[in-house]
C-alpha cells in the first residue's frame, strides 16, 4: 500500500491520463520519438513553446520555460539569475536542487529559520544588491505551508524578488498556492513540476517574459542539455487538462488527509501540522523512526523514515504520503500500527 510516492492524484497510474496521451501520440503520427538536441538548437517545437504558454495563462503568468527536471530547473534559475554582488535568502529548509542551484551562484547567500518572518526581515535588513528570496509553499519534508502573504508582503518591502517552489502544492491546492492566494503580482518566479501530483515528469519556471528570455540565453541547465521529447510534452499537456476537468481527486485526497489526522491519536508522538499530503510523526530518533517504519513495513504499508543528517537530529520522522487513491480502510489499518506504537 502506497504511503510513499509523490503520486498525490494517481495521476501517474491513471488509465484516463495514459488514453489521453495515447490519443495526442496517435493524432501526431510524424511526430519524433526523441528532441534530438538542445531548445537552442534542433530540439525547440511549436508544441513546447505553445504548452508553455498555455501552462503560463493556466497559471496567471505572462511566460513560463519548461525545464527536464524540477532540480534542472531550480539549478538553472539560481546559478544564473542572481549575480556577483547580490543576496539569496533562502529558507533553511528548502529543497537540494534550490541549494546547489545557490552554490553555482556568486551571490551572497543568507539562511532564514524556517517559516519565521522575524528571522527573514533580519537578513533582508543585511542584504545587498539585488535580494532573491527563494521558498517552498509546502515544504518537502515537513509538509507544512510557508506564511506566503506575510512573506510576500515584506519581500515587497524590501524590493525582494520573491521566488517559490510550488513543487507539493500544484494539484494538491488547485494550481497551487501562489494562484489560489492571487499573489502572482508579489511572486517575481514560481517553480511547478511536473512529477509529483501532475504524474509525470519535468517542470516550469513561471515568471515574466523577460525572464523567460533571459533563461534562455544564460541558464545554463536549459541550454546544455537535450530537450524533452513529444511523449514528456503531451503528458504534461493531457494532465493538465485532467486537473482543469474536475478536483475530485483534490477532494477525495483532502477528505483522507482530514481522516488520517482527525483519527491521529498517538499520545507519545505528535505530527507536524499540516494540511498537505504530507503527514510526519516526529519520532525524535534515527531508531524509532526506523523502529516505527519496520513495523508498518511489515504490515504491508510503504512509508520511509527520515533520519538525520537529512533532518535534524532530534526531528528524525516516519514521512506519510496520502494519495487520492488510497483508502479510508488502508488510513486505519496504519494508524491502527501508529497509534499503538509505544516504544
Ligand atoms: C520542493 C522540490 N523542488 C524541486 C524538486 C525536484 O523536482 P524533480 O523531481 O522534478 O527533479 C523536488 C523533488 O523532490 C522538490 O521536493
Amino acid at each position: 500500500m502506497d504511503f510513499c510516492s509523490n503520486d498525490y492524484l494517481g495521476f501517474a497510474r491513471s488509465a484516463k491520463l495514459r488514453d489521453a496521451i495515447d490519443q495526442e501520440l496517435a493524432d501526431r503520427p510524424t511526430v519524433l520519438n526523441g528532441s534530438t538536441g538542445s531548445r537552442l538548437l534542433a530540439g525547440n517545437t511549436d508544441y513546447a513553446e505553445k504548452l508553455e504558454a498555455e501552462i503560463a495563462g493556466v497559471h496567471g503568468y505572462e511566460a513560463g520555460l519548461i525545464y527536464n527536471s524540477g532540480y534542472d530547473t531550480n539549478l538553472g534559475l539560481f546559478s544564473s539569475l542572481p549575480q556577483k554582488g547580490d543576496t539569496i535568502i533562502t529558507d533553511e529548509l528548502v529543497h537540494a536542487s534550490i541549494i546547489d542551484g545557490c552554490r553555482l551562484s556568486h551571490a551572497e547567500r543568507f539562511r532564514f529559520k524556517h517559516n519565521d518572518i522575524n528571522s527573514l526581515e533580519d537578513k533582508l535588513q543585511r542584504a545587498k544588491g539585488n535580494i532573491y528570496i527563494a521558498i517552498e509553499s509546502i515544504y518537502s519534508m515537513d509538509g507544512d505551508v510557508a506564511p506566503l502573504i506575510a512573506i510576500a508582503a515584506i519581500a515587497e518591502k524590501y524590493k525582494a524578488h520573491l521566488i517559490v517552489d510550488e513543487a507539493h502544492a500544484t494539484g494538491v491546492f488547485g494550481y497551487g498556492l501562489v494562484h489560489q492566494l492571487g499573489l502572482q503580482g508579489k511572486v517575481f518566479a514560481q517553480v511547478v513540476t511536473f512529477g509529483k501530483a501532475l504524474g509525470c515528469h519535468g517542470a516550469i519556471v513561471l515568471g515574466s517574459n523577460l525572464l523567460r528570455d533571459y533563461l534562455i540565453n544564460f541558464s545554463r541547465s536549459f541550454i546544455y542539455t537535450t530537450a524533452a521529447p513529444f511523449h514528456q510534452l503531451a503528458s504534461v499537456k493531457m494532465a493538465y487538462r485532467l486537473l482543469q476537468q474536475n478536483d475530485m481527486h483534490a477532494r477525495l485526497l483532502h477528505h483522507h488527509i482530514n481522516y488520517f489526522k482527525a483519527n491521529f491519536t498517538n499520545k507519545y508522538y505528535r505530527l507536524i501540522p499540516s494540511d498537505s499530503s504530507i503527514q510526519c510523526i516526529i519520532m525524535g530518533s534515527n531508531d524509532k523512526a526506523k523502529a516505527l517504519a519496520g513495523l508498518l513495513q511489515s504490515g504491508g504499508f510503504d512509508v520511509r523514515p527520515i533520519l538525520s543528517p537529512t533532518v535534524a537530529a532530534g526531528s528524525e520522522r516516519v514521512r506519510i504520503c496520502i494519495h487520492s487513491y488510497n483508502t479510508e480502510l488502508e488510513i486505519a489499518g496504519l494508524l491502527a500500527i501508529i497509534n499503538t506504537f509505544t516504544a
